[in-house]
């Protein structure tokens, strides 16, 4: 498979980026092909500015997305897979991230009303696509508290099963905050297997 890795981090000395070396490990020694969107270093414009804002309210196709969403729409169609990598911020993503939605997920592209009080459809032909979160809870207090069943229904359920994507799964290596060397093992680990067995 070509696979889309995305990744929103601001530092590569961080665990996040820990998780993104070992996952890509992974993904080679599977056999994968990849290519990398690193958000920050790209330095990808997070903000709808109002000429955007304009055409996705209007549903107006006749004006062209910018240039920064048509390439990135482009390494979608290019690829047959995505897979996202970030930390849990506020029980979400960062907003680079939220920004990449926001933008890339364009009227037209990733939906289009064909009749009146019909189902969207999409653009998007994505086999599947994995979101893995690091996190400084643990992933029993993320489910016990129901936010990591939230952090599902939006990420998967409406950013990526609601635009075509066939199957989207969601894996948080949590107990960061005060977790030691043990844990960070274990996450780490896991998160070879997960680019490994892709
Ligand atoms: C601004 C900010 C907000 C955070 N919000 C949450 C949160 O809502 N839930 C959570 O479990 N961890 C939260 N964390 C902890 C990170 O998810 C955790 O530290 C993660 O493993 C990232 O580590 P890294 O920055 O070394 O990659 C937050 C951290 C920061 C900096």
């Amino acid at each position: 498979m070509h696979v889309y890795v995305l990744f929103a981090h601001p530092s590569h000395q961080s665990f996040t980026c820990e998780v993104l070396d070992e996952f890509i490990r992974g993904l080679r020694d599977a056999g994968h092909t990849f290519e990398l969107g690193d958000l920050y270093a790209m330095g990808f414009q997070t903000d709808m500015d109002l000429k955007q804002y304009k055409r996705e309210i209007g549903l107006d196709t006749t004006v062209p997305v910018p240039d920064d969403v048509k390439a990135e729409q482009d390494k979608i169609d290019k690829s047959d897979a995505l897979v996202f990598v970030y930390p849990v911020w506020w029980s979400d993503c960062p907003a680079k991230l939220k920004g990449w939605f926001d933008r890339v997920l364009s009227y037209g592209y990733a939906y289009v009303y064909e009749k009146e009080g019909a189902h969207a459809t999409s653009e998007i032909d994505i086999s599947k696509a994995l979101v893995i979160c690091s996190a400084g809870h643990t992933v029993e207090h993320l489910e016990e508290t129901g936010i990591a069943e939230s952090m599902r229904r939006v990420m998967l359920n409406d950013r990526l099963l609601g635009v075509g994507v066939k199957d989207a799964k969601m894996e948080i290596l949590g107990g960061m905050v005060g977790g030691g060397a043990a844990v960070r093992a274990q996450n780490l680990a896991r998160a070879y297997e997960l680019g490994k067995e892709f």
